[in-house]
């Protein structure tokens, strides 16, 4: 990959109109979660393996799949003319995972086509059955999981101005004929997309088995930080938990990913698999989280950054890219895949400190 995951994130922020990088970049609140999500990746410190073979290296699973994905972002048509069809279309030929956003701005169907293993990603209304349209569309156009997305009771106000406008002043013929905000997948007006609309503030373990029910997918639940919360996701029939803080966009103050996930992933004790997202840019970052067990890592603003300035071959170029990467790292600290990352971070005291819910 020519740069890195930051200068490709720079060279987008500048290309893109100023509402939109603004918007992509923000977190809520004084924008502390956003800022420290990367820094707490960095402080992650390895000991690498040595003599053992390294010429073989594995990062796909047994699907033929990267163990790094694309998180689900909505208005991806604000950064790209052909939006989402551009990402999947890119994640298709890297063979990475996508996770669609509910808020997005190509049909289900049409991403599908692109022959993208995809997940749904879902809020859940107060009126439970007016999401029933929405994951009856994904489950025909072939979603193969449902993430629910729990940490968004309400949406977080954020403060940036600049960011606001890109709700109302886009420029048109960037973002091709139909406007960014329109979801094509929320049901129309008059059919509930008011009450669809809505963020229940209800949520609770028993929407995981009524979504499985409802959908016949594998459910996972993401925006969990705590390992007590991780328990009650997979007592309630969660096929995964991912860790996540909404890339700094909920809660601001909240844990920075890399800080919590050890918590939740001995809580987790192999029962299910944890994924886990927010300020990964850097290969290291990516050995950090599968060290300290995540299965999957899911990546979003640089994934945007890739698709505003390249389409779908600068979504592929950057997933390849990584994967490049990877590989050698991998190489230098003795891995020969991603599991075997186990145990080559070196647990801080600032691990020890974050054991939310674990001592209760
Ligand atoms: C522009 C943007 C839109 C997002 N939209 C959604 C969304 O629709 N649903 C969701 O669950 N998370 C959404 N997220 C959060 C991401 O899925 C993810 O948790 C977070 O951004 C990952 O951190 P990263 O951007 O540093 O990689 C969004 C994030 C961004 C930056």
């Amino acid at each position: 990959m020519p740069g890195s995951v930051e200068d490709l994130m720079e060279r987008a922020a500048a290309h893109l109109p100023a509402p939109v990088a603004a918007y992509l970049a923000m977190g809520s609140g004084a924008g502390i979660a956003a800022a420290e999500a990367t820094p707490a990746w960095d402080a992650l410190r390895f000991a690498p393996r040595v003599l053992r073979s390294v010429t073989d290296v594995e990062l796909r699973d047994a699907d033929g799949l990267l163990p790094f994905g694309i998180a689900p972002a909505t208005l991806q048509r604000a950064v790209h003319p052909d939006g989402e069809l551009a990402t999947a279309r890119g994640a298709a030929e890297a063979g990475a995972r996508m996770v669609v956003s509910s808020n997005t701005g190509t049909p289900f169907r049409a991403i599908a086509e692109t022959g993208v293993t995809w997940w749904l990603q879902t809020y859940l209304p107060p009126d439970r059955p007016s999401a029933e349209p929405l994951l009856q569309r994904a489950v025909e156009a072939g979603a193969a999981a449902v993430v629910l997305t729990a940490d968004t009771p309400v949406v977080a106000r954020k403060r940036d101005a600049v960011a606001a406008r890109v709700w109302g002043e886009i420029d048109p013929a960037f973002v091709g004929a139909e406007h960014p905000r329109t979801p094509l997948e929320v049901p129309e007006r008059g059919e509930g997309t008011d009450r669809y609309r809505e963020k229940a503030t209800d949520l609770g373990p028993h929407d995981i088995g009524w979504l499985a029910a409802v959908t016949g997918l594998p459910v996972v639940v993401k925006g969990v930080l705590r390992a007590d919360d991780a328990q009650r996701c997979i007592d309630a029939g969660a096929a995964a938990v991912w860790v996540s803080n909404h890339g700094g966009r909920q809660f601001d103050g909240a844990l920075p990913t890399a800080r919590a996930l050890p918590g939740v992933v001995a809580s987790a004790a192999g029962q299910v698999p944890v994924y886990v997202d927010g300020g990964l840019r850097e290969p290291r970052h990516l050995c950090g989280a599968w060290g300290l067990g995540a299965a999957q890592v899911f990546l979003a603003r640089p994934v945007l950054a890739a698709l505003a300035l390249g389409g779908a071959a600068g979504v592929r170029d950057l997933l390849l890219g990584l994967a490049e990467e990877l590989v050698e790292a991998c190489r230098l600290l003795g891995a020969t895949t991603p599991a075997d990352l186990a145990g080559t971070v070196v647990k801080s005291e600032h691990h020890r400190g974050d054991s939310c819910g674990l001592d209760r």
